[in-house]
């Protein structure tokens, strides 16, 4: 019986949250859980990179530590309107973000206000840097993310190394301004705080400082590392932030604390595109490892339903411990989804202890 309730409460949710694309939310997922690797419908969620360039260096990123085998580069604006005409009847939310500063790409704005012109739900995330408050109105975007790493120049730059933090507040200040002062802007501004060993001390304060300054939704974000050298140099002493085994730590191995096994919806349901129209599985894959074709040359849909999509999807239900990227996967499942801004401040913890990886208010 419980199972019947949370099987219509999944349906009704994902009317509610996806209005469009909810057919393929449904056929995708069902086709996942009978072991089907295709076919499958368009992806209901789409991820799309503006561009890997970045201003910052943070450490732990294949960007930021000059480990991006992908030459760097920019999507072009018109090829990208081209690709929103073809999927936009299926596409419920667009991710505009990927290895890269968003709001380095000199045509961001005018992207995102045509794909929410074709009525796709848009958010991205941001080092703030460069974020134009008028600019970010004017794109109707749905939801944007401002990520910093501590509340002091010093402690912000340990890792967002290169980055401006009274650049960032003042951007984000004026944008909450902006918002409040436009009737009818409705962008959901949420400020997150990546914790790390070097300012974990600050999450507290950190909390406190955005529900004065007016943000929606406070975000504690887990640390991830991609090896032992940096989980010892970022990862922070209080447990409560580790979605990594402690123990296998202990011993020299950083594992997830749930690897996923023969199991990840989000391939079924999403897909991931990099500025230069190569399509890889998700955000795991940051140097294109996993190329399975490109948008700017044909169809999603061919692509998502072609062969080496659905051998990827075939060694995920049969053999996913043998793809390297899966082991350290801090993502698996979909989004969580909130479309409709809410009225109160809420604080929440992006973190894989609930179970797999979720936003939840704490
Ligand atoms: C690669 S960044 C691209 C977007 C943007 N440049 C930014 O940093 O917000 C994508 C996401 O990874 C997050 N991130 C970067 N390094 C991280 C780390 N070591 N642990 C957890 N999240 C991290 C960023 O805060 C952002 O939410
Ligand atoms: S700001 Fe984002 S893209 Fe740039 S180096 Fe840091 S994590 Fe990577
Ligand atoms: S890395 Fe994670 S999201 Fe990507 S395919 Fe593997 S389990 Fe799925």
């Amino acid at each position: 019986m419980a199972s019947v309730t949370k099987k219509i409460k999944f349906v009704r949710d994902t009317l509610r949250i996806r209005p469009k694309g909810w057919q393929s939310l449904l056929w995708n997922s069902s086709m996942a859980q009978l072991g089907k690797v295709g076919p499958l419908m368009s992806p209901v969620h789409v991820s799309i990179e503006p561009t890997n360039a970045c201003n910052a260096r943070c450490p732990v990123c294949e960007t930021g530590k000059g480990d991006m085998r992908r030459s760097s580069g920019f999507i072009d604006h018109k090829l990208f309107s081209d690709f929103l005409d073809q999927i936009h009847k299926s596409t419920s939310v667009l991710f505009f973000y990927f290895m890269g500063e968003p709001f380095m790409h000199p045509e961001i704005y005018r992207m995102i206000k045509i794909a929410r012109s074709k009525n796709i739900y848009v958010e991205t995330c941001t080092n703030g840097d460069f974020v134009d408050p008028e600019g970010v109105i004017y794109s109707d975007i749905n939801k944007i993310s401002f990520q910093i790493g501590g509340l002091d120049q010093e402690t912000h730059s340990r890792y967002r190394i290169r980055s401006n933090l009274n650049k960032v507040l003042t951007n984000l200040e004026q944008l909450i301004r902006k918002r409040n002062q436009t009737p009818g802007s409705s962008v959901e501004i949420d400020v997150g705080f990546i914790v790390m060993r070097h300012n974990e001390h600050q999450v507290e304060e950190f909390l406190s400082w955005a529900k004065g300054a007016g943000v929606d939704t406070a975000n504690i974000i887990d640390p991830c590392a991609r090896n032992m050298l940096e989980a010892r140099a970022y990862l922070t002493e209080n447990e409560k932030y580790w979605f990594y085994d402690r123990e296998a730590f202990e011993n020299g191995v950083l594992r997830p604390k749930i690897v996923p096994k023969n199991n990840c919806v989000w391939v079924w349901n999403s897909t991931q595109i990099n500025w230069d129209g190569s399509v890889v599985p998700c955000c795991r894959d940051p140097n294109g490892k996993y190329i399975f074709g490109n948008v700017f040359e044909e169809p999603l849909t061919k692509i998502f339903n072609g062969e080496k999509s659905r051998a990827f999807r075939k060694q995920i239900i049969s053999n996913q411990q043998n793809i390297d990227i899966c082991q350290l996967c801090s993502g698996y499942g979909l989004p969580n989804l909130n479309p409709i801004r809410e009225n109160d401040f809420h604080i929440r913890h992006h973190s894989i202890n609930t179970g797999s990886i979720s936003v939840k208010n704490v």
